[in-house]
């Protein structure tokens, strides 16, 4: 008889987004007057930047051209935009990253969510709280939800989750964060890669947002840290770097002397594991968007990427001043696009997403769809218009509650 995966019975009953989408649906349909000002999901507002699009007009051209038509790509992703992260993103800042330790792929979501297939069922997985719900979720989709050790990420520690005084195999970190927009330090990654030699684990290492980061004591990159090619892979995006929500196109790095334990006490290279996951199960980022992800590291692309980097950030700054103007305890939207902001006595997360909602049309996202120490935050998205950032400061500074 067919069944289920029943550790989908464990997980919440719609994803944290989808739940937030849905009520914000129906509240516009009962109030189809009221503007809405949308600072939830970290979606961008921008359009792709000219570069990307005179890019994606040739490839269609080649898509359009007999002699230069391309079907199935190579799974790991077209050599001309490996080639052009390898050495902007990474050696051009001293870090040893080569082509062929690039994998491409449509997002870091499903990166990240699709990394668990080549790990074993019975791990124990360290996760921050609150966290970016894709990891939690998936790791509760694999059967792993008794196993997972949650790192409170609180005022009282920075927002910056500390290694547990306990093994663990698997953990996740994601600097800057989603959602508390907490830079991680180079000592605190140190603390991190040592655990993880120290006990032969391996870090899930998102750096979706590393371009939010302006401050050059910080750190861009895991592989900036001495050892950690042996022990962390790194996920990246072009979705907030370039505007990339919408095209899609990402990458991962898996360094090929990262060894994991095969199951039978073998160590075997990572990257073969990732390598033949991904060729039997994806045939690749479509080759528009490779080629779009490409325009960004041309000269005018970086001008126009960081351009709409930095026009995000004022919306940022906007955004934590103001709550911070108004006593409100805030942190992130300096190299990060999120601001985490604690929410007025009286109310739950999900109370004060509703009260923002209902009177002024404001659209958060509630702390505690981020994990149980996210109750009493909510976080706001810096990826609106400006003017959709400044509307709802104005509203919010205005308001009853703050
Ligand atoms: C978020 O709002 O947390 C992100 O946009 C979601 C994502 O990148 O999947």
């Amino acid at each position: 008889m067919i069944k289920a995966n029943k550790y989908y019975g464990d997980l919440e009953k719609s994803y944290l987004f989808s739940e937030i989408a849905a009520r914000v649906r129906r509240h516009s349909e009962a109030n189809p007057e009221q503007e809405i000002l949308r600072l939830g999901i970290g979606d961008v507002t921008l359009p792709l930047a000219p570069a990307v699009i005179a890019a994606l007009h040739e490839a269609v051209d080649d898509l359009a051209s007999a002699e230069r038509f391309y079907g199935y790509g190579p799974e790991q992703g077209y050599p001309f935009l490996r080639e052009v992260i390898a050495e902007n993103d990474y050696r051009a800042r001293g870090i040893d990253v080569s082509a062929d330790e690039i994998f491409i792929s449509d997002g870091a979501k499903s990166d990240t969510g699709n990394f668990g297939d080549i790990l074993a069922g019975d791990l124990t997985v360290a996760i921050a709280d609150p966290v970016y719900p894709v990891y939690r979720d998936t790791n509760i989709m694999f059967g792993r939800k008794d196993s997972m050790i949650m790192l409170p990420c609180t005022a009282e520690n920075g927002y910056t989750p500390s290694v547990p005084d306990q093994p663990c195999d698997l953990i996740y970190l994601c600097s800057p964060n989603n959602p508390t927009g907490a830079v991680m330090s180079r000592a605190d990654l140190r603390d991190w890669v040592d655990y993880a030699l120290a006990n032969q684990s391996l870090i899930l290492f998102d750096a979706a947002y590393e371009s939010f980061i302006s401050d050059a004591d910080l750190v861009k990159s895991i592989f900036e840290i001495p050892g950690a090619e042996h022990c962390a892979v790194e996920f990246r995006s072009f979705s907030k770097s370039a505007g990339f929500t919408g095209l899609r196109c990402a990458y991962t790095i898996i360094k090929k002397i990262t060894l994991i334990n095969d199951g039978n006490g073998k160590m075997v290279p990572l990257h073969d594991l990732w390598l033949r996951r991904q060729t039997t199960r994806f045939n690749g980022a479509s080759y528009l968007s490779q080629r779009a992800a490409a325009a960004v590291y041309t000269p005018e692309g970086k001008k126009e990427a960081t351009a709409a980097i930095q026009y995000y950030k004022r919306n940022a700054e906007h955004i934590r001043s103001t709550l911070s103007n108004l006593g409100m305890a805030v942190t992130g939207g300096d190299n990060s696009p999120y601001v985490w902001a604690r929410i007025p006595e009286g109310y739950t997360s999900w109370e004060y997403f509703d009260y923002l909602l209902k009177n002024f049309g404001i659209v958060v996202t509630p702390g505690s769809g981020f994990g149980s120490c996210g109750e009493g935050y909510v976080r706001f998205s810096a990826f609106g218009a400006w003017e959709t950032c400044r509307k709802a400061m104005a509203l919010i500074s205005k308001s009853r509650d703050q």
